[in-house]
């Protein structure tokens, strides 16, 4: 193991490349990272990257979107299959097909679609969100336009609840944060009484309501760090968040909110990049997210919601 990680190192040097990696990936991948972050910060931070390769530890999405605003740029992912069941959710074609079935019923829209989305769905869109600017962004959406909002239903119904926004919603969901049990977070409040629950907006309204604050990784952690004396924190995340929790505040104790069908809930998309693969794709030059042709589209997108 710490020959792996001298191994990473050392190729990092040699082939020139910068490591970023979500919040989601396993502790030891953060720790090797250069940056580290929520889809957001990662997605400015891919912008600032002076090497010309860049090795995206986290989601296929996020490597397309790293690749579509570094196009003269190596963009690696150690696993090509780390997909995310959202953005499978909606297909490009079928996000077509109601696009049209709406314009043909006489709706005006804008489509508001989450960054957990292909490049193609992104093509398709008027605006792209995280979960760190989604707020804002609903926001600039013309009052006289409908809003159609793609592909995450529960944090499309959060927006609509802190925003007054009412909006056409897809049915797509995480299989992370939808399989939280209400029944073992209460259970757990009975056991941490004075827990503080953190939640993220891609959970279900049941774990939502039952939150003291709701908010993507990056605003978790500045809403953990306000607190300077130790606390308790029951998290509804992914749990590798945690990592990133005690690393940057080891005076709370941290406590992961049970799934219905397991206590760690980890992404298994995420989980697909360990070490020995990010050594690889190193060493080999790829798997590698090659430029498409509806890149060009979705980072305009992606340039106007994000970086302006
Ligand atoms: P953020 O880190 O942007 O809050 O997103 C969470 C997520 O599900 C990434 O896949
Ligand atoms: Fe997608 Fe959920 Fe995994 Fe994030 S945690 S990559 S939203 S499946």
């Amino acid at each position: 193991m710490i020959d792996l990680i001298e191994e990473i190192k050392d190729l990092k040097k040699a082939k020139n490349a910068t490591l970023l990696a979500h919040y989601y990936q396993e502790g030891d991948i953060q720790e090797l990272a250069d940056f580290t972050g929520d889809s957001l910060k990662l997605a400015r931070e891919a912008t600032k990257v002076k090497t010309p390769v860049i090795v995206f530890c986290g989601v296929h999405f996020m490597a397309e979107t790293a690749k579509m605003l570094n196009p003269e740029k190596k963009v690696l992912l150690p696993d090509l299959q780390a997909g995310c069941s959202l953005a499978e959710s909606c297909p490009a074609e079928k996000l077509l097909r109601f696009q049209e079935m709406l314009r043909e019923n006489g709706r005006r829209f804008q489509t508001v679609t989450y960054i957990n989305s292909s490049a193609a769905v992104k093509a398709l869109s008027d605006w792209v969100v995280t979960s760190g600017n989604a707020e804002e962004i609903i926001r600039r959406v013309p009052a006289d336009q409908e809003i159609l909002f793609v592909p995450d239903r529960h944090l499309g119904q959060y927006l609509t609840e802190i925003t007054g926004r009412k909006m056409i919603l897809w049915n797509g969901a995480c299989i992370v944060h939808e399989i939280f049990s209400v029944g073992d977070l209460l259970t757990l409040k009975r056991q941490v009484p004075a827990g503080i629950t953190v939640a993220h907006p891609e959970c279900p309204a049941n774990i939502r309501e039952h939150s003291d604050f709701v908010g993507g990784t990056e605003a978790m952690l500045k809403y953990i760090g306000g607190f300077a004396d130790q606390k308790d924190f029951l998290v509804a995340t992914e749990a590798n968040m945690m990592w990133q929790m005690q690393h940057k505040f080891p005076q709370h104790r941290y406590h992961p909110v049970p799934g219905i069908t397991c206590a760690c809930n980890k992404c298994p998309h995420m989980a697909r990049n360990t070490l020995e693969k990010v050594r690889d794709c190193l060493m080999y030059g790829r798997p590698e997210i090659e430029w498409q042709p509806e890149f060009a589209r979705a980072r305009e997108v992606v340039t106007r919601s994000l970086l302006n």
